[in-house]
């Protein structure tokens, strides 16, 4: 008893424990001074047992949700190691109420009184629902990606929680692996730009605001390149590759100061991530210089027994320790190994003071010595989650992640003659789906359905009309649960076919369920499941002015309908004001302006599919058949990268260049003129890609580079300028160093990664 108020007493007087005092707004900041931090964090780890030092090490699920297989470890037992400080974090306890509850059980009974961190996965929002990230992605709105993640910090933090397990960066190329959604897209420019934009929203400027929470760069590294799409598969990719495609978003989140990493599920040519001492030790935590704590991802430490290179727990302990994995999320390895193998001289001490610090840092920096209950704050919960204001930033979002594929004769936005909407498919009011997978705290069927959208903002006097047609999905949906399709059930489609004819135009709502994409949902065929095209057939015969609305979390297979359905508007999953948003669109009362972060193909088969794509050695074309082509189908996108129509038409000048050459420490100017030809206001995203001509690796045809997002007014033109500079064509050599290769290049700007002008330049 002495012991402990002597070191209570030390920390006291060390001015982190402070949190009787319970701070309203106008938070009190806490030190930020990186020595005070690395002082304090020293002090605290003199104070500290081989045990609990571990302790920090070992995050627990919390038994309100589960994501995964948990470990045997039982609910007493982890209530007992909580009490006796060995816990160092707990995921998905949300709530003031709860997470006070948690946190309590350790500051009341453990001797060190180290604050828990507590993380959720709040993925495109907590309760208010953003866009799914792929769908956000779409709107190239940096800023508005920002304002998203800052909202959805707040109601997290709101909800006492610390930290989400967000943004995800992987690339992906492939629209087969489920987790597409969750990411940016494809392209590592557009993701490291996004990931940097999400996570100052969900960060902010000092981690210590209430307001603010933690994030966490995810899946570290590789987890979108899973082979056949198929969820957790191995990954097979070289060490360019990796560097130039795969770790620029992570270096980026690392250089922006994310607070944590989690490491990922797959190998990378025969090592598992969670066991890369490349990639968690000699990168990360050396190059780049970051100073935060890698999480595992949901028992990935343990899994490093199938994998096959650990006989046991304690053989994965061992691996996954040594690589730098900090914490084991809810894995079991640490806490039952970790002290053996550093007793037995295995695993150095010092790895583990390592790892302790790390985690302590993002305490620290987060202010929980100060006041373990600072995000412990009911009246704000009450007045965050779901508030209005919150929910316009939703339909901001949701207006300006949509993207319009295809739109024939300006049958969009509906004209004022249209007197008569029929709305129908098995999405259209479907006031669920749209929340979108990985959906923390939203309120089930809380979305505005595309149906009562569509109500809101008909003009009056148009008669609106409803018909499911058939059910998508049977049975029950859930995160975990594999879902069901109708695959006969037929009996809705008379009644939709009837109301197609007597109608002047008809919505068709059809698409993905919810929960088609996300974790653990990776399909072989991406087009619509259920009996959806026999629907949109009968609909399409029965009127052919149909505009096609699709809800999905993936690029879909729209072959039949890119050539049979006039007007075809991309809706992914926008979140609570799903319908509103995609009337806002049909009414004309917001002009589209998102632009596919991701290549739609033509079919299944074409995946992975991706816009930067090398030439291959095979020369072109002609009559025969031995060159890089498919038989059977084009190899071109069906909708491309970059790609998005507007009501208005942009018209592009040519490139003018300040030079055609430049040299070290020198720039070129690359500019060029968009004018707003139509007769609505318009955005544009203005997108320039290189293309590097000869290399000491093969480089790709094209890569994003650049963009800007403009406004013009109809007949406005504005001239949008680009710096091309040293950094923007360095990129990972044959010498496995970021380098700069002089030669010749070229430089090509449009609204989309195929309609390009060009010019040439030269790097000295
Ligand atoms: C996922 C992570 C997630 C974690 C915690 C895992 O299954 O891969 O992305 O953060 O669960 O829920």
């Amino acid at each position: 008893m002495k012991k402990r108020v002597a070191i209570i007493g030390v920390l006291l007087s060390l001015g982190f424990l402070a949190f009787s005092t319970y701070e309203k707004p106008g938070f009190k900041k806490s030190d930020q001074d990186p020595r005070n931090i690395e002082q304090k964090i020293d002090s605290v780890l003199a104070l500290m047992t081989l045990d609990e030092k571990i302790g920090q090490m070992v995050q627990y699920n919390g038994s309100w949700d589960v994501t995964g297989p948990a470990t045997g470890t039982d609910n007493e037992k982890k209530l007992e190691n909580l009490k006796n400080g060995l816990v160092g974090s707990m995921l998905n306890v949300t709530s003031v109420e709860h997470t006070r509850q948690a946190q309590k059980i350790v500051m009341e009974n453990s001797r060190l009184k180290i604050p828990l961190i507590f993380g959720y996965d709040v993925i495109h929002g907590y309760q208010t629902m953003f866009p799914v990230p792929l769908g956000e992605s779409a709107s190239w709105d940096l800023e508005l990606m920002e304002k998203t993640a800052r909202v959805a910090g707040r109601e997290t933090a709101a909800a006492g929680v610390h930290w989400t397990f967000a943004p995800m960066m992987d690339i992906s190329r492939d629209a087969r692996w489920g987790r597409i959604m969750e990411g940016a897209g494809e392209d590592p420019y557009l993701n490291s730009k996004i990931a940097v934009a999400r996570i100052k929203g969900f960060q902010g400027n000092d981690l210590s605001d209430p307001k603010t929470i933690a994030a966490c760069a995810k899946h570290f590294a590789g987890y979108g390149f899973a082979e056949g799409g198929r969820d957790y598969n191995t990954v097979n990719i070289g060490i360019y590759e990796l560097n130039n495609t795969i770790l620029p978003p992570f270096k980026a989140a690392a250089d922006a100061g994310v607070a944590t990493f989690m490491n990922s599920f797959n190998e990378i040519d025969g090592v598992p991530a969670t066991a890369s001492t490349y990639l968690q030790r000699d990168l990360l935590k050396g190059k780049w210089h970051w100073d935060g704590f890698v999480v595992s991802d949901w028992g990935s430490i343990t899994e490093l027994i199938p994998h096959g290179v650990a006989k046991d727990k304690k053989a994965a302990a061992e691996l996954a320790v040594k690589a730098g994995s900090d914490m084991d999320m809810e894995g079991g390895a640490y806490e039952s190994s970790l002290k053996e193998l550093v007793e037995e001289g295995k695993v150095a001490e010092k790895l583990i003071d390592d790892a302790v610090k790390r985690i302590l840092r993002v305490k620290f920096r987060l202010g929980l010595f100060d006041d373990p209950y600072k995000y412990c704050d009911e009246a704000f919960e009450k007045s965050e989650l779901y508030s209005e204001a919150n929910q316009e930033v939703a339909l901001e979002a949701g207006k300006k992640s949509i993207v319009l594929l295809k739109n024939e004769n300006d049958i969009l936005p509906i004209k004022n003659s249209i007197k008569n909407i029929a709305v129908i498919g098995p999405l259209a009011n479907d006031k669920d789906s749209p929340l979108g997978n990985w959906r923390a705290h939203a309120v089930e069927n809380s979305a505005v359905s595309v149906l009562e959208g569509i109500r809101n903002y008909a003009p009056k006097g148009v008669k609106i009309t409803y018909a499911e047609g058939a059910k998508l999905s049977t049975g029950d949906r859930s995160f975990l649960n594999p879902m069901t399709f109708n695959k006969d059930d037929k009996s809705g489609f008379a009644e939709a076919e009837k109301l197609a004819k007597q109608a002047d135009l008809v919505v068709l709502v059809v698409g993905e369920d919810a929960f088609q994409t996300g974790e653990g949902r990776s399909q072989t065929n991406i087009g619509f499941a259920g009996v959806q095209d026999d629907l949109i057939e009968t609909v399409q015969k029965a009127n052919k002015n149909v505009v096609m609305v699709l809800m999905n979390g993936r690029p879909m297979d729209l072959s039949w309908s890119s050539k049979n359905i006039p007007a075809i508007v991309e809706s992914w999953f926008l979140g609570s004001q799903h319908g509103n948003a995609v009337a806002e669109i049909l009414f004309g009362k917001y002009n589209p302006s998102g632009k596919l972060p991701v290549s739609f193909p033509q079919n299944s088969g074409m995946e992975p599919l991706y816009y930067n794509q090398k030439s291959t050695g095979r020369p072109e074309g002609g009559a025969q058949v031995t060159y890089s082509h498919y038989t059977d189908s084009p190899r071109e996108a069906l909708y491309p990268f970059g790609f998005g129509l507007s009501f208005t038409e942009f018209e592009y000048g040519d490139i003018e260049l300040s030079a055609d050459s430049f040299s070290e420490g020198e720039k070129i100017e690359a500019s060029i003129s968009v004018k707003n030809t139509g007769n609505m206001v318009g955005e544009e995203t203005v997108q320039l890609y290189l293309h590097d001509l000869v290399g000491s690796i093969t480089r790709p045809n094209l890569e994003l580079k650049a963009f800007e997002k403009i406004s013009l007014k109809p007949g406005e033109r504005k001239v949008v300028n680009f710096i091309i500079d040293k950094e923007m064509i360095t990129y990972f050599t044959i010498n496995k160093k970021w380098e700069a290769e002089a030669g010749d290049f070229e430089v090509m700007i449009g609204g989309n990664s195929v309609d390009l002008k060009k010019a040439n330049f030269e790097f000295k």
